[in-house]
Parts: structure tokens; sequence; C-alpha cells
């Protein structure tokens, strides 16, 4: 049997030097011995966007992106979204196994207990316009939270932590409702805890209880985007997590990140650019324009799949469930026709670019009465639950510290100082 280490040979110095690969990896560190002379700092990895750099050990989330395959601590998706609730799939990515029905009781009702913001936040919104960006809002509250709920701050606590993870997973699904009920200039209205939680969500954004067929498909699209491992707002949950901040600040910066259109704020992008096409007719025009560089097809495309998105084809059939109950969505024509003419095209065979989980959840939000800016909300909520899973993991690893990239310096060797003055 072969040993499991790379032999590397440093042409510039002739020497040989052997690293050790464990579970498919090399360390980056272990390329720092690779030097010309004693005062060299050795060689490092260049990966600008993470593109094959990974940043931690985790067993919570599995993807297989060239097969379509994504696993919640070994769980398929399918099957979560088939038959399970996101309530237990909370408690699944949290504790790394399904609740029995003892478990899930106890953990319904300290997520239940944990819905209501505190006091103070009764003056929160006064400060905003009417047209503030409930994404904004919800950044803004978790950053709000971290400075109410002091004890926070004790990160290496586990029994805090626990009590922090509470209200992150339930108070996220508050704020978004407070900011949907405030944009409306709506009263807010407290949680039922007799209620699921998807069920909650919709009776306190629209005043009554809503047809369990559209609480069901709020309740997949919860489970569908509770987690998707090391993307740009969990390694940012996780990044802002390293410097033992508390986890209200990490999720106002993972939030943060992931309102950016290339991300979370695609799905807003998505049924921007699918009022833009209008109609049918229109698609081939459009096609053209995002062929010659002329912006992307949003709800297309990602960095690990390069497959069919799995989450994307549970969404398709969730919206066919929920245009039953609210009639069909008319965008939907344009987004199908959308959907196929790319995957017949040359140009996004050649680079497998297929639609993402955010190319038919924008339409169900739609349909469901949301206005799109709340869809990233729609996100973040569900996110929250796997965000503070990943940090939990993050503070208990040994292996990790405060995380600190390199850079290639690039820039001026030393100068002096030039006075005002003497600048031409
Ligand atoms: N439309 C048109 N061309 C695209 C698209 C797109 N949506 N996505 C990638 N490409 C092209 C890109 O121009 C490049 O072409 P070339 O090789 O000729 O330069 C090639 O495909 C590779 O693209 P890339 O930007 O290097 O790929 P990436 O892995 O850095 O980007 C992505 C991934 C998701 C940011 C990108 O596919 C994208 O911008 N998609 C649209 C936004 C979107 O839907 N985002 C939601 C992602 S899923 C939800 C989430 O988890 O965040």
């Amino acid at each position: 049997m072969p040993a499991d280490t790379l032999t590397i040979t440093d042409n510039r110095t002739g020497k040989t030097y052997e690293i050790a690969i464990k579970d498919e990896t090399i360390k980056a560190v272990d390329l720092r011995q690779i030097k010309t002379d004693a005062e060299d700092f050795g060689l490092m990895t260049y990966d600008p966007a993470y593109m094959n750099t990974a940043s931690c050990k985790s067993r919570i989330t599995f993807i297989d992106g060239d097969k379509g395959i994504l696993n919640y601590r070994g769980y398929p998706i399918d099957q979560l979204a088939d038959d399970g609730n996101y309530l237990e799939t909370a408690y699944l990515l949290w504790h790394g196994e399904l609740p029995n029905a003892a478990q899930l009781a106890e953990f319904t009702t300290s997520i239940n207990a944990n819905l209501s913001l505190p006091d103070s936040f009764d003056n929160f919104y006064n400060g905003w316009g009417r047209d503030a960006h409930p994404m904004s809002m919800l950044m803004a509250g978790y950053a709000g939270l971290a400075s109410i709920y002091t004890d926070s701050k004790k990160v290496l606590d586990a029994e805090s932590r626990k009590k922090q993870i509470f209200r992150g997973i339930a108070q996220s699904m508050t704020l978004g409702a407070y900011g949907y009920r405030f944009r409306k200039s709506l009263p807010f209205i407290k949680p039922d805890p007799s209620l699921s939680f998807a069920g909650n969500f919709l009776y306190m954004l629209f005043g009554k209880e809503a047809d369990p067929r559209l609480v069901r498909a709020v309740d997949i699209l919860f489970i569908l985007h509770a987690d998707h491992e090391q993307n740009c707002s969990t390694s940012t949950m996780r990044l802002v997590g390293s410097s033992q901040a508390d986890p209200f600040s990490s999720l106002a910066a993972a939030a943060a990140a992931l309102y950016g259109p290339l991300h979370g704020g695609a799905n807003e992008a998505v049924l921007k650019m699918l009022r833009q096409i209008g109609s049918v007719d229109n698609i081939p025009g459009f096609i053209e324009k995002v062929k010659a560089g002329e912006g992307r097809l949003m709800g297309f495309g990602h960095r690990v799949y390069k497959n069919y998105d799995p989450r994307a084809r549970i969404i398709k059939q969730a919206a066919e469930d929920v245009f039953e109950v609210t009639g069909k969505n008319p965008l939907l024509d344009v987004a199908s026709e959308l959907e196929k003419i790319a995957l017949h095209d040359e140009y996004f065979i050649k680079r497998k670019l297929y639609p993402n989980v955010d190319f038919y959840s924008g339409l169900i939000y739609e349909a469901l009465g949301f206005p799109a800016e709340m869809f990233t909300v729609l996100f973040a909520i569900p996110r929250a639950s796997g965000w503070l899973s990943q940090w939990e993991e993050m503070i208990c690893d040994e292996d990790q510290k405060i995380g600190r990239p390199r850079q290639i310096f690039l820039g001026e060797g030393k100068r002096d100082y030039v006075p005002l003055a003497n600048r031409g």
C-alpha cells in the first residue's frame, strides 16, 4: 500500500519534501517548510474565493456538487423535505441526530418560549422608514440582540451557548415577521405557541391561520434553506465567531453576507429579472445579452453544484402545490421557458449552469403574498439554525483559532514619508 503522502520537489533548490495526506487534503502550513533559505517565510497557497481550501472540518452538511447530493447529518434533503419538519431539522443540524418524540417536544417548547423579542425592542423599529429593506432591519435586529443579551458574550460556556442558540433560531423568525409588519404599518402580532414554527410565522405576518398546504410549503422551504455547509454567509459566521464575538454579532455579519445578490439575495434578483423579461417572447433576446456578458441569469449556476441543485427540484414541486391554493404565478411560464432554453443552450451546458435554490423560490414567496424585499429574510430565518450549528461546531473544534488569512504583498517596498509641501 503506497504511503498517504505527497512528494514535492522544489526546483529552486532541488530539495524534496514529503507532505502527509489526510482526508484527501494536505495541510497548507506543511508547505511552510519549503524555503529557499533560512530567512525565507516559506511557501504559501494562493486561493482567492477559497476555490480549493477547506477552512474547517465539519460533520454537519455534506454536498456532492457533481452528483447533486445534499445531506444534513447523513439524511438526504429530499427525505427530510418529504417526511420531516423544520424544527426537527434544526435539532438534527445542531445535535447530530434526529430527535425522538420527547426530545422534539422539549425542543419545540424551548423554541416557543424564546420567540418573543426582549421588551426593549418595542422602540427598535421607531427609527426606520417604512421603505427600509427588511434585511437591513434583520441585520440591525441581530446586532441589537447582541447588546441586550449580554450573557451571549460567554461563548466558551456551553450552557450559555445553548440559551443563545434557542434565542437565535426563534427570534430570527420574529425579527423577520416584525420587519414585514413594520413596512406595512401594521401592528405586531405576538407568537402563538400552539402553532407550528412555519404556521406561527405565517400567522404573525398575515394575522390569521394559514391554509395547512401553505404552512407545509413554507416548512419545506425552511428545511431546504437550513444549512449548506461552508458558503459565503456560513464562513462569515465562523470567521466572525472565531474572534469570540458573541453569536448575535456573528449572525448580523452572516446575514450581511447572505444579503448580496450572488448569494441569498439572488431570490429577490430572480423575481426582478423575471418581471423585467416580462413574457416568453422576450427570453431569446435576454439569453443573448447574458451570453454576451451583459448581466447574469440569476438563479442559475453554483460554486459547488455542477448538476441540478437538489433543492431546486423540490422547490419546483412545492411551487405546484402552492399554486393549487393561490392560483398560478403568471411568471412561472417565463421561468419554466427560461429554464428549458438555458438547459439546452451550449453556453450554459458548457459551464454546467443549472437552476439553483433561488430560481423558483421567489415565485412561491410572491404567490404567498411576500414582496420581493422579504425573500432574502425568508432564506435567513431557517439558515439561522445552520449558522448557529456551524458556530457551535467551530467553538468546540480544537483545531480552530481566530481566522486570519495571509496575503501576497505586491505593493511598494519601504519608502520615506514626503511632507505635503514637497509633493508635486
Ligand atoms: N449566468 C450567466 N453566466 C454565468 C452564471 C449565470 N448565472 N453563473 C456563472 N456564469 C458563467 C461565468 O460568467 C463564467 O463564465 P466564463 O468561464 O466564460 O468566464 C462561468 O460561468 C463560471 O462562473 P464563475 O463566476 O467563475 O462561478 P462561481 O462559482 O464563482 O459563481 C455563482 C457561482 C453562484 C456566484 C454564479 O453562478 C452566479 O453569479 N449565479 C447567479 C447568482 C445566483 O443565482 N446566486 C445564488 C447561488 S445559490 C444560493 C446560495 O447558496 O447562495
